[in-house]
């Protein structure tokens, strides 16, 4: 394990202005966030009401393809782009509790993700997890980062996951682009896995949603179907496809029933490197 000591006395927060990394915190129901995220999130959720339970589908979504590239395709190694607070069950602790010697490297580019590294970095003996203060928008310092080459074996399969991410990056910083530079560096038979919200069901509400991150100073770009795609040029794209994440791999427990297209709005889906 890498270890990193940052205490959070040591970072600067920003607390006069919402993160998004803390307001999704909010709305999985944690308490790593301060009142000025949780009055943006609760703006989020007056434009788009499903928005707390679109939050944890998208988390389902994340443990169902984690088991799935585990238990059924074999991937060993991650890189998480955009990790978030840590939430249990974290990637790594479904990862290792389906193989032991998974390693993990994750990367988020918010101070208090840093801050609470430490509890992303809870490997088990046999297997390895690292932490890179990083960002999306400059994908060759992630690549150059020593933790990286520390942790992951970048001659053997690697599953790229950016989950919930990638509608943080407008198109302006290339996303596409940064998108295809971290893929160019894995190996064959890596994996790129990715949800993001779409305005494609419910564009009223998705767009009130996206003011309230827009009036907070969170840049935000939401895609349909067609933009998100691209993504995934190159690649395999896997079965089922680019779906609603509740479609993805169903299964019944943590989705539930009856829920409305518009109130998922996020798209996922899981690729192949040939
Ligand atoms: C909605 S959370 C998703 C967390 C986790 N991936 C999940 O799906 O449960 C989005 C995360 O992306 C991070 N993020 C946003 N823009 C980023 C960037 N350019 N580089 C790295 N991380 C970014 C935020 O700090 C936040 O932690």
């Amino acid at each position: 394990m890498t270890a990193h000591t940052h205490r959070a006395e040591e970072i600067d927060l920003q607390l006069h202005r919402p993160h998004s990394a803390r307001m999704y915190d909010y709305l999985l129901g944690g308490r790593t966030n301060y009142p000025v995220d949780r009055e943006a999130a609760l703006r989020a959720t007056e434009g788009w009401p499903a928005l707390p339970r679109a939050a944890r589908l998208n988390r389902a979504f994340l443990h169902r393809a984690v088991h799935h590239l585990v238990n059924d395709v074999g991937i060993r190694q991650f890189l998480d782009i955009g990790t978030g607070i840590p939430t249990s069950p974290n990637l790594h602790e479904v990862a290792q509790y389906h193989h032991p010697g998974a390693r993990v490297v994750y990367v988020d580019n918010d101070p208090i993700v840093l801050a609470h590294a430490r509890a992303l970095l809870t490997s088990t003996p046999e297997g390895r997890t690292a932490y890179v203060d990083g960002d999306l928008r400059r994908p060759a310092d992630i690549l150059e980062a020593s933790e990286l080459a520390e942790t992951l074996d970048l001659s053997e399969p690697v599953a790229l996951t950016i989950i919930a991410t990638v509608h943080f990056v407008p198109d302006h910083y290339d996303p596409y682009g940064a998108v295809r530079t971290l893929i160019d560096a894995l190996p064959v038979g890596s994996h790129l896995l990715l949800s993001h919200a779409t305005p494609d069901f419910t564009p009223e509400a998705i767009s009130r949603a996206v003011a309230a991150y827009h009036a907070g100073g969170i840049e935000a770009q939401v895609r349909s179907h067609a933009e998100i795609l691209p993504f995934f040029d190159g690649l395999e794209l896997l079965p089922p496809g680019l779906t609603l994440i509740t479609d993805w791999r169903p299964q019944h427990t943590d989705i539930g029933d009856d829920v409305a297209n518009g109130d998922v709005s996020f798209y996922g889906a899981l690729a192949r490197k040939n």
